[in-house]
């Protein structure tokens, strides 16, 4: 399961009317004031104490507009380093060039990440649809898995295992399912061919890679 959750407290002022001045540790939103505690998990109850002694209050978004300029800091100004974009709840960045395994992972690492985990089904389709959003297909994209520490036993780069078979493993035409060549294709891809579900391949491929990055 992904355990990327996080919760926010987002300390709102109304700010007045013209010139916007917050007080420190609050960031002008449009016309308000918010305060975001990053790295805590608090309870409701404790959210509102903490708003309160910092002299805000969580945020009531009534209409449309600070709904979206307090959801827009949240998710795109603030969620996720730049360059990574928020993707359902994890923070994605495709490299503009090809590497071989190895090499994506050192690659994605030098921007603040490492390959991707998709270990969740709603997730798993959130990214495919990034991915087509973006108006080309290369041959395949890295993620973050293999079978290279022991054979046919295909694990995340966190070292958890990955669940095998549908909805995420291709067995395009059924004779052939995915992973096939055991012992030959140790590295994880989405392949274009098969609609970017996962299939095995040499980890000297060359391939675009999907990077991800934990949330700030
Ligand atoms: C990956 O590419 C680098 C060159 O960029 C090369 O040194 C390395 O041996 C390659 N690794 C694999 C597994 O092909």
């Amino acid at each position: 399961m992904m355990s990327l959750k996080k919760v926010f407290c987002l300390l709102l002022f109304v700010a007045g009317a013209s010139a916007i001045e917050c007080p420190a540790g609050y960031e002008v939103v449009g016309s308000k004031c918010i305060h975001r505690l990053h790295d805590s998990y608090l309870t409701h109850n404790d959210a509102v104490a903490y708003c309160y002694q910092n002299f805000g209050r969580l945020p009531v978004l009534p209409d449309c507009a600070s709904f979206i300029g307090v959801a827009t800091y949240v998710d795109n100004g603030c969620l996720c380093a730049v360059p990574y974009d928020l993707v359902g709840t994890q923070c994605v960045h495709l490299l503009p060039t090809s590497y071989n395994f190895t090499d994506a992972r050192t690659a994605c690492g030098s921007t603040g990440g490492d390959l991707i985990i998709l270990d969740d089904c709603e997730q798993y389709s959130r990214v495919i649809k990034y991915l087509m959003e973006q108006g080309y297909s290369p041959f395949g994209y890295w993620i973050g898995g293999s079978d290279e520490a022991l054979e046919g036993q295909w694990r995340w780069i966190d070292g958890s295992p990955m669940a095998m078979g549908l909805p995420y493993w291709s067995n395009e035409g059924e004779e052939d399912p995915e992973p096939d060549n055991p012992g030959v294709e140790n590295c994880l891809e989405l392949s274009s061919q098969w609609m970017y579900r996962f299939s095995n391949t040499l980890c000297s491929n060359s391939r675009r890679v999907i990077c991800e990055a934990q949330p700030l």
